[in-house]
């Protein structure tokens, strides 16, 4: 199969192209860098410049990749400005899909996120709603989310092709896959990242924020399961799935592990925690035979800090 991989720098993009080369695909990768597309042709796959909010360019590069599938992996958040993720959530995903509509793909895989649900007892589930009455500043996250979401899969008055075919209607053809708080290689939470620097208590951006709070739980994956699963999604039926470990935890649990495998203290205590911070089930990624090599943060953590 064809596949243009969206984002093929990134934390999940960089394992996932070797996965996909090394399954027999024929893989196209983006970056915005001719150094970025060059450390794309290191893995084996033709490396590309694209920059997703530069609509026709990305529909020139996409057109010409011809791609059966792109799977998204797109996010700004080497920065931690959110306005800057959720623009291109907005737009570079919509650009994207149209892209991939125009060039006559036949599936479209994209990055989400499971920690935009409503509040809620337990673990979320795809069939529950995203939390769209948040208060700011979160609300502005959801709604990004909702409408990357909307675009892949077609779902509400939002995919807004009128097509009639092909990603428009997809209900048939997008996949969400909505990825746990990502740690491993290249992430916030590996060593010399952002959230280490936190723990260690340099200045900077709040990387842990409320996610901290001792009783908020949250749902982890690692970077490679993550890649895993957006390969596995190439033959799943369409939809949202979240792709998280089996142990959804307080902060309180986790937080004195990650601590104690990148060598910091463990930060003291912070109360409370908000209704939507429940982590979410993996049963449906399960059910579709996705197995994590890492079903826990308390063995994935210190194995990716080692
Ligand atoms: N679920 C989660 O927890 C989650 C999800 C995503 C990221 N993160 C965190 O975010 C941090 C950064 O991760 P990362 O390195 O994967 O993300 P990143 O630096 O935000 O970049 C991800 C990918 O998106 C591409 N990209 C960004 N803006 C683009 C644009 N306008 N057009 C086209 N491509 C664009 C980048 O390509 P180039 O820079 O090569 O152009 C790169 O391939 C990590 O520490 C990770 O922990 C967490």
């Amino acid at each position: 199969m064809r596949v243009l991989v969206a984002g093929a720098t990134g934390a999940v993009g960089r394992l996932l192209v070797p996965m996909l080369v090394s399954a027999g695909h024929e893989v196209t990768g983006t970056s915005r860098s001719d150094a970025g597309a060059e450390r794309v042709r290191a893995l084996g796959a033709r490396g590309v410049r694209a920059d997703a909010l530069d609509r026709a360019g990305l529909h020139r590069v996409v057109a010409e990749a011809a791609p059966d599938a792109v799977v998204h992996q797109l996010t700004d958040l080497a920065g931690a400005d959110g306005a800057a993720n959720a623009r291109l959530r907005r737009e570079g995903t919509r650009n994207l899909v149209d892209a991939a509509r125009a060039a006559g793909t036949g599936r479209v895989i994209a990055q989400s996120i499971s920690w935009a649900y409503a509040p809620g007892t337990g673990p979320a589930e795809e069939g529950e709603p995203l939390d769209i009455g948040a208060e700011p500043p979160r609300s502005g996250m959801v709604a990004a989310v909702a409408e990357l979401e909307e675009a892949v899969l077609g779902f509400g008055n939002g995919a807004g092709t009128g097509s009639g075919t092909g990603i428009g209607n997809g209900a048939d053809i997008g996949v969400v896959l909505r990825y746990g708080m990502l740690y491993g290689p290249g992430t916030w939470y590996a060593p010399g990242g952002a959230v280490a620097a936190a723990l260690a208590g340099e200045p900077g951006p709040p990387f842990l924020g409320s996610l901290a709070a001792d009783d908020a739980v949250g749902s982890f994956v690692h970077v490679e399961d993550a890649a895993a699963a957006a390969v596995a999604a190439l033959d799943w039926p369409a939809g949202p799935v979240n792709v998280v470990d089996d142990e959804p935890a307080a902060a309180r649990e986790w937080l004195p592990v990650l601590a104690g495998a990148l060598g910091v203290p463990a930060p003291a205590p912070a109360s409370g925690a908000a209704g939507w911070q429940r982590g979410a089930s993996n049963a449906l990624a399960r059910s579709r035979g996705w197995r994590p090599r890492w079903p826990s943060w308390r063995t994935g953590f210190p194995a990716s800090a080692a």
